[in-house]
């Protein structure tokens, strides 16, 4: 719906719609610990281990210093308890074992679980990013990312 457009206004009107999905799999990421949670869920949503393969876990967690352009780097033991959770968990179903990425955002699986959503969605300012999960997922932190908590931000801002 398209609204008065004026130069001098700038109303950004927020509100939520909840988009219907087709019933696929349980996507309640299973398996926490309490270190991962902590430090690589303080920048962004601890992403779940399900969705990147072992290998793209160990490069990331050998290059924590160098994290997407930030410095993510935590002591020895934890890297060691984080790493293992995080292998303990990693993605082995088809689709997710054969990528080489270290973005969750980039993988072949997020494309396709995504395509429905629109190219203006993705440039909203509330969503910034695709690794920006939380912002349609709503229940992200507690990695629950199925349907019924999907929201899709909208605005409409008039400028
Ligand atoms: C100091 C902040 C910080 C910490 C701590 C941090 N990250 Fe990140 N991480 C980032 C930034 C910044 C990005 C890039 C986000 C973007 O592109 O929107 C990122 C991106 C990622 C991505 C890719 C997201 C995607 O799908 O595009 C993964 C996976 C990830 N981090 C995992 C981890 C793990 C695992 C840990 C803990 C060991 C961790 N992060 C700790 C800042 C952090
Ligand atoms: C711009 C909003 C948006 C962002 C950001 C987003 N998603 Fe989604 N996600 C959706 C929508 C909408 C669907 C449903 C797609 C469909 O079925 O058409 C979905 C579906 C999913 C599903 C399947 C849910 C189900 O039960 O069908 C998973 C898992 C998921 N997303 C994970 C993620 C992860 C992990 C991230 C961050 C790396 C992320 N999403 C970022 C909007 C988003």
């Amino acid at each position: 719906m398209k609204t008065k457009w004026s130069k001098t206004l700038s109303l950004a009107l927020i509100c939520s719609l909840s988009v219907p999905v087709a019933a696929i799999a349980d996507n309640l990421f299973a398996g926490t610990n309490a270190k991962w949670k902590a430090e690589c869920g303080s920048c962004h949503v601890a992403y779940p281990a399900q969705l990147l393969p072992t290998s793209s876990w160990q490069r990331m967690m050998k290059g924590l210093d160098k994290h997407f352009g930030t410095d993510a780097s935590v002591d020895t033991s934890t890297a060691a308890e984080i790493g293992a959770f995080l292998e303990k968990h990693a993605g082995s179903k088809r689709g997710i074992a054969g990528e080489t990425t270290m973005r969750v955002s980039e993988t072949a699986w997020f494309e396709r679980e995504h395509r429905k959503v629109d190219a203006a969605t993705w440039k909203n300012i509330k969503v910034k990013s695709a690794a920006n999960c939380a912002a349609c997922h709503t229940a992200a932190e507690a990695g629950d990312y199925r349907e019924r908590g999907i929201r899709i931000p909208q605005q409409e801002i008039t400028r």
